[in-house]
């Protein structure tokens, strides 16, 4: 299978995806690393490693959602990618884009949905007194952090913590669940899986 990833920053979900596709034994390979800012770092790391990369600003389309993704649509409708990971991608999508890769369209989301879907995620779960907070792979449909569940993974709030210090705790579960569930994902698996 060929997966595509979208993102707008570091990239070290993007990173884990890939390191774990190289590894050989897997269903899937990187055909694409496209983000919506050319100066994301993750563009480069993917370039170190071999992995074809775009960048199509967002900025100069303005509110014209669908006049950026006419653009980015350009080089990921070229890669032909069978799957889309979005990795830390922080554009909302129009339905007509979302549409195009219905059923096989994943995201990463920082919050074990349904709870806190949106922004903000660690900050809400500090404030609500949460015990446990985490992340979720989820397909994407046209609602924002909605779609079926793929994924997720848990980890214990602690006394003291901070968003930073729960984001973090979170981002290492974020680097085993999305490749675990890419590899059954592209296999055709669609098991949720509950790390
Ligand atoms: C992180 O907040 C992560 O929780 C979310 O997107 C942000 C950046 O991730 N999925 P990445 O390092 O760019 O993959």
């Amino acid at each position: 299978k060929r997966v595509a990833i979208l993102i707008s920053g570091g990239g070290s979900n993007m990173l884990a995806l890939l390191r774990d596709m190289a590894a050989g034994d897997h269903p899937a390979r990187a055909v694409l690393v496209a983000s919506n800012d050319p100066a994301a770092a993750g563009l480069a790391r993917a370039a170190a490693m071999g992995v074809a990369v775009a960048a199509v600003d967002h900025r100069p389309f303005g509110k014209d959602r669908a006049a950026f993704e006419r653009a980015l649509l350009e080089p990921l409708l070229a890669a032909a990618p069978d799957i889309l990971c979005l990795a830390g991608f922080m554009r909302v999508l129009t339905p007509g884009f979302v549409d195009r890769f219905a059923g096989r369209m994943l995201n990463i989301h920082p919050s074990l949905l349904p709870k806190y879907p949106g922004l903000h995620t660690h900050q809400r779960a500090l404030e609500a007194g949460d015990a446990e907070a985490g992340c979720t792979v989820h397909e994407v449909t046209p609602v924002l952090d909605d779609g079926t569940i793929l994924g997720q993974a848990r980890v214990p709030v602690l006394p003291g913590d901070t968003a930073e210090s729960l984001a973090a705790r979170v981002l290492q579960q974020e680097h085993r669940l999305y490749p675990a569930v890419l590899r059954r994902f592209a296999a055709g698996d669609r098991t949720p899986l509950f790390l």
